[in-house]
């Protein structure tokens, strides 16, 4: 009987959790967004990405006033990229040279690896990413010019408020990559190609990196003991090729890289890969040459820089 309370209290807790942390879909914007966003400002200017990032000149309420102008007493789905351009303006950071990092399908993967801009820096650790990221915002014709009760989804309108955000934000981000660039991607989506002209890569970000860039190097991943779908060289990835070939910049790609691994390894290390890679590295695995795949035993560049 006791098993059984148990037993029901984990699920009740579970599922109480799975749905507190599955987006709602026509959720409102964010309550206290103004208290949100200017929170996460002033600590970004003292505590985050200090030498890292430049802070940026604009106070947190004219970076706040910029965005709240962009969308509010608007109707949610009539709003253009071009709305927010104020706000990038004021809010645009240099970036450092051959660290920024670009993602597709693989938020949670690539955070994890980039490591708040220690390795590289995405969208979300600059300031204009960082003070909305996981928020939810649109407008109303009425006051308070926000809508708290419902906002569209990106599918429901072609111009929704936070759509055309991350859309002018990516873009923004990209203008300012210089040197080597990095794209994670996933290749083992079996309802999405690690590489679509409409992602927001293709549509947003290649289109706006300038000659600064010289090479993208794409890192594509796959999810542990689950089926590899597409690998560098084929399927979708040939259309990245040739498009980023096609912007002048040189092309390199890489399967799983070494670092990547061990990242997914130390989350699930009881996977049927990640104890091959243990086995190998105790021994118990004679000769790796006789492992299909990667050698285990290279020290990543990654690492190393
Ligand atoms: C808020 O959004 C919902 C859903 O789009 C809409 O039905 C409602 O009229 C909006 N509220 C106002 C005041 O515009």
């Amino acid at each position: 009987m006791m098993a059984l309370v148990a037993l029901l209290a984990t699920l009740l807790m579970t599922s109480c959790v799975t749905s507190q942390r599955e987006p709602k879909t026509h959720q409102g914007t964010t309550e206290n967004i103004q208290s949100v966003f200017t929170g996460r400002c002033w600590d970004y200017d003292v505590t985050k990405y200090n030498n890292i990032l430049p802070r940026v000149d604009a106070g947190c309420n004219e970076l706040w006033d910029k965005f709240f102008d962009a969308f509010s007493f608007s109707s949610p789905c009539d709003v253009q990229k071009a709305n927010y351009d104020s706000f990038y303006a004021l809010a645009d950071q240099n970036l450092p040279e051959d660290k920024v990092m670009f993602w597709s399908g693989v938020y949670t993967l690539s955070h994890r690896f980039a490591e708040a801009g220690h390795n590289y820096v995405t969208l979300e650790d600059t300031i204009i990413g960082y003070l909305v990221n996981s928020l939810v915002w649109c407008g109303q014709l009425t006051k308070p010019g926000v809508n708290y009760t419902a906002c569209p989804e990106w599918s429901d309108c072609p111009l929704e408020a936070s759509e055309s955000f991350w859309a002018g934000a990516s873009a923004t981000f990209a203008k300012q990559a210089k040197g080597k660039v990095t794209l994670m991607v996933d290749g083992s989506n079996p309802d999405k190609p690690a590489y679509r002209r409409s992602s927001f890569f293709g549509k947003h970000e290649l289109p706006s990196m300038s000659d600064a860039v010289n090479e993208v190097h794409v890192l594509v991943t796959h999810t542990l003991d689950k089926p590899k779908i597409e690998f560098c060289g084929s399927g979708s990835l040939v259309d990245l090729e040739e498009d980023v070939t096609k912007r002048g910049f040189s092309y390199e790609c890489e399967d799983d890289p070494v670092a990547v691994m061990h990242l997914l390894c130390a989350n699930e290390p009881s996977s049927r890969e990640c104890l091959m890679a243990l086995a190998h590295a105790s021994g118990q695995l004679a000769d790796i040459t006789a492992l299909p795949g990667r050698h285990m035993n290279a020290m990543p560049d990654q690492m190393a820089g």
